[in-house]
């Protein structure tokens, strides 16, 4: 049996694809995950070149693995991700001991690789887009658990100054409805129930629809069909009517597509998980019209007000960048103020980081570093402030949680009816409690007790998770209602 060892960088994307390269390199052969890089036969580096820090860690982290390469000749070093689309063979002339170079795209391709470069003893370089052809080249999905991500879109067109993401993954391909619904379902079938579904940008989600609809008579038979296109929301909407599915997350989501028709299934769908990523990278309109991220201040603050109607619970999350070029220290304020306004419970920030090939690469940077960072700090200690009172608000309140068994389970004995669970809260907080291992697994309702930074302590209601989605749903539907 041979051992993969594999190392991802980066967003739940390149998460996504790392399992998806196990999956299609066990289907192949019989191989199996190491954590120990020297029992590894093939070692597969997932990249991230979102931020320079990032990069550099890859190169960092090439250069310390050449030593396996000597006690194991055979050993097959691949590197993927968004490194690899951007540096191609470049990455094999600075690290000859490299095997193979794929991109995002083509990570499907890996065996055929592999093949390739035993056969002649050649570097495999092949990081091409060929549109959604990896999606159509994957084994059905593994389950751990019951969390699935479900890639539902590839790639973003939205091309963002500052970004390099349009370049190393492409251009927004989405998946066909069916083939989505019917790996959702597939996963249901398997005891997932909770679906996360993923995308550079999830809410540009179109797909080719055939909608069919009865006669006027009331007859069931199809009487006629029209070709039309479906959106995050009809996919959520069809996703919430499988059985088994309890609650469904999407991320990332961008401003500038959150439709009213998504706003409003949050009011509409109780298995929307009440959390919303949006990343807003910046409060000043100048800075975010040199970004080109298409939206004003104002209506991101219009979308996350319009979401707090239908859920007035839903958690925001979001990522910042500070010190872009032109930056003012009154655009920043701005920033602080959005922050103040719409108290964000949790977020990603970073410090601008000039990416090669992208716009704003060529823009004058005149604020020095060390104001930038001073910047950060201010911005991330206002944000915890709001994580803070965010987990202490949810004190007394009945959340649902999907069910994780301790880390421990092994050590505790079968008899011990009642022992340390944990379960993760729509907002994607870990909450401890009490309960039968039975419920491992299984969405539940906790009431919170206690919280702590972003840990909170709860106790188990003791009734089936269906009667509280239906109490759920009533409620939504009154506070919806006009
Ligand atoms: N699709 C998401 C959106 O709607 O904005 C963003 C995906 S991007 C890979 C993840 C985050 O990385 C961005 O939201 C941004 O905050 C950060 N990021 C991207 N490029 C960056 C750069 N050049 N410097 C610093 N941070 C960057
Ligand atoms: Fe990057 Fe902007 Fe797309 S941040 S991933 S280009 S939405």
């Amino acid at each position: 049996m041979g051992k993969i060892y594999i190392k991802t960088f980066g967003c739940q994307m390149n998460e996504y694809d790392s399992a998806k390269m196990v999956d299609i390199l066990s289907a192949h052969a019989d191989y199996t995950v190491t954590d120990d890089p020297a029992a590894a036969d093939i070692m597969l580096f997932n990249t991230c070149s979102v931020r320079e820090k990032a990069q550099e860690k890859v190169f960092h982290d090439l250069g310390r693995i050449k030593q396996y390469k000597q006690h194991n000749p055979q050993l097959i070093i691949g590197v993927g991700g968004c490194v690899a689309s951007q540096e191609g063979a470049a990455i094999v002339k600075r690290a000859p001991y490299v095997d193979l170079v794929f991109g995002p795209q083509t990570l499907h391709r890996l065996p055929q690789m592999i093949a390739a470069k035993r056969q002649t003893g050649r570097s495999q370089v092949d990081i091409s887009f060929p549109e959604i052809e990896k999606f159509d080249h994957l084994p059905p999905a593994r389950v751990v658990g019951a969390s699935a991500f479900v890639s539902i879109m590839e790639g973003c067109s939205k091309y963002c100054t500052f970004c390099v993401v349009p370049y190393t993954r492409g251009e927004e391909v989405s998946r066909p409805f069916a083939d989505v619904l019917a790996e959702v379902a597939e996963l249901a079938l398997q005891g997932v129930r909770e679906i996360t579904l993923l995308g550079q940008n999830v809410n540009a989600y179109t797909a080719a629809i055939r909608i069919q609809s009865a006669n006027s008579s009331g007859n069931p038979s199809i009487s006629s069909s029209q070709d039309n296109a479906a959106d995050l929301a009809l996919l959520i909407e069809y996703i919430a009517e499988i059985p088994g599915i309890e609650r469904i997350r999407f991320t990332t989501s961008h401003p500038k597509e959150f439709t009213q028709r998504l706003i409003d299934c949050f009011g509409q769908i109780p298995q929307l998980a009440s959390h919303v990523h949006l990343p807003v990278q910046a409060g000043a309109d100048s800075v975010l019209g040199a970004m080109k991220r298409g939206y004003t201040a104002l209506e991101y603050k219009s979308i996350v007000r319009r979401l707090r109607v239908q859920r007035p619970d839903i958690s925001i999350t979001s990522d910042f960048i500070v010190g872009f070029p032109g930056e003012t220290a009154n655009d920043f304020e701005q920033t602080m103020r959005l922050i103040t306004d719409i108290e964000f419970d949790a977020s990603f920030s970073f410090v601008y980081s000039p990416r090669p090939g992208t716009p704003a690469a060529a823009l004058v940077d005149a604020t020095p570093h060390a104001i930038k960072l001073e910047r950060l700090q201010r911005l991330q200690a206002l944000n915890e402030t709001h994580t803070h009172a965010f987990s202490a608000a949810l004190v007394g309140s009945q959340q649902r949680v999907l069910v994780l068994p301790p880390l421990d389970l092994e050590t505790i004995p079968e008899t011990q009816l009642l022992i340390p669970l944990r379960g993760q809260t729509d907002h994607n907080r870990m909450v401890h409690f009490v309960g039968p291992r039975t419920r491992i697994h299984t969405i539940q309702t906790v009431t919170i007790t206690r919280a702590q930074a972003r840990t909170l302590h709860g106790e188990l209601l003791d009734h089936h998770p269906q009667i509280a989605t239906q109490q759920f749903h009533s409620t939504h539907q009154r506070t919806a209602s006009p």
